[in-house]
């Protein structure tokens, strides 16, 4: 199977500056050697171009809209021709928000070729505020809402079905960090959500049999990874930032379970941000990470 690595280089759905520079520091920690290692073929698309970030304040419940618009519909044409052109592709991200792009592009294709999607949101937020109760304009904390349908008709109909997937395709994991309104529309809108307090009481492995149980042969697996869902003592190198989280065992464990599925078909690996990390860090640890999701493990299985 070919991989696809392509970067998109904003931080526009953001409340800090620098996850801009998150597809070149996955470069640089040697992302596309290491999956080259495990015998795929590793085509590097480069990046995904858009508009600088104006750095603007909220208008509407919304910072840049236009701009974030204009940054996933772009996400959207290079994730769909990837799948179209059978490759795996992996989104070097950029802020969460790129995920509207994504998933609406590996939706759209799961569509076409009749298959089941599966989406596995591993992150420390829901990401399911809308323009009324965010208490950000942060798009990065909206892509969830917006794929669901719950957004501005800009977001939501990028690729050209809204909604984009069905909140019941979604499992999230890690959660431990939920605005007061956001908390209200996941319970009405029945998101399944595996938070940090009931993987404490029963563990990562079972919590993530439940999340992969249904995955079968005809599913496409897509994993968004923002990687503060890990615990910040082992990835400093994001800006939103909630303690608590998974440790380096239990985050590489939900990788190689994921992995045993076989169904993975496409990634993003989203908040990346070199300005808060300390030699690359976060980036290596995500790399080793996304190792596991391909396939490395100690032994022969
Ligand atoms: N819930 C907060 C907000 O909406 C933080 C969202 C953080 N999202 C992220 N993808 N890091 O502003
Ligand atoms: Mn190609
Ligand atoms: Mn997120
Ligand atoms: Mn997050």
């Amino acid at each position: 199977r070919s991989v696809a690595l392509v970067g998109v280089p904003t931080d526009i759905g953001a409340g800090h500056r620098g996850s801009s520079m998150g597809p070149e520091a996955l470069r640089v920690a040697r992302l596309a050697e290491r999956l080259s290692k495990r015998g795929m073929l590793v085509v590097d698309h480069g990046n995904v171009t858009g508009p600088l970030n104006p750095w603007q304040p909220p208008t509407n419940g919304y910072r840049h809209l236009e701009a974030a618009v204009a940054w996933n519909t772009a996400t959207h044409e290079a994730i769909y021709s990837a799948l179209q052109n059978g490759h795996l592709p992996i989104m070097l991200g950029g802020d969460h928000c790129l995920a509207i792009g994504s998933i609406s592009a590996v939706a759209r294709h799961c569509r076409e070729k009749g298959k089941k999607l599966r989406v596995l949101w591993l992150d420390a937020h829901a990401d399911f505020n809308t323009s009324d109760i965010t208490p950000s304009g942060n798009i990065h904390g909206m892509p969830v809402a917006c794929l669901c349908g719950y957004g501005p008709a800009e977001l939501t109909g990028i690729g050209g079905t809204t909604p984009a997937i069905s909140p019941d395709v979604i499992r999230q994991i890690g959660i431990r960090s939920v605005d007061e309104g956001e908390k209200r529309l996941v319970h009405e809108v029945g998101i399944d959500i595996y938070d940090m307090r009931y993987i404490d009481e029963i563990g990562i492995k079972a919590a993530m049999e439940e999340a992969l149980a249904g995955v079968d042969d005809d599913t496409h697996l897509h994993v968004s990874f923002d990687v503060d869902f890990l615990d910040p003592s082992i990835a400093p190198g994001v800006g939103t930032t909630v303690r608590g989280g998974p440790n380096y065992r239990e985050a590489q464990l939900v990788m190689e379970m994921i992995a045993d599925t076989g169904r993975v078909g496409s990634l993003d690996i989203v908040e990346l941000n070199p300005a808060f990390d300390k030699r690359n860090q976060t980036a290596k640890l995500a790399v080793e990470l996304v190792e596991s999701l391909f396939g490395k493990s100690t032994l022969m299985r």
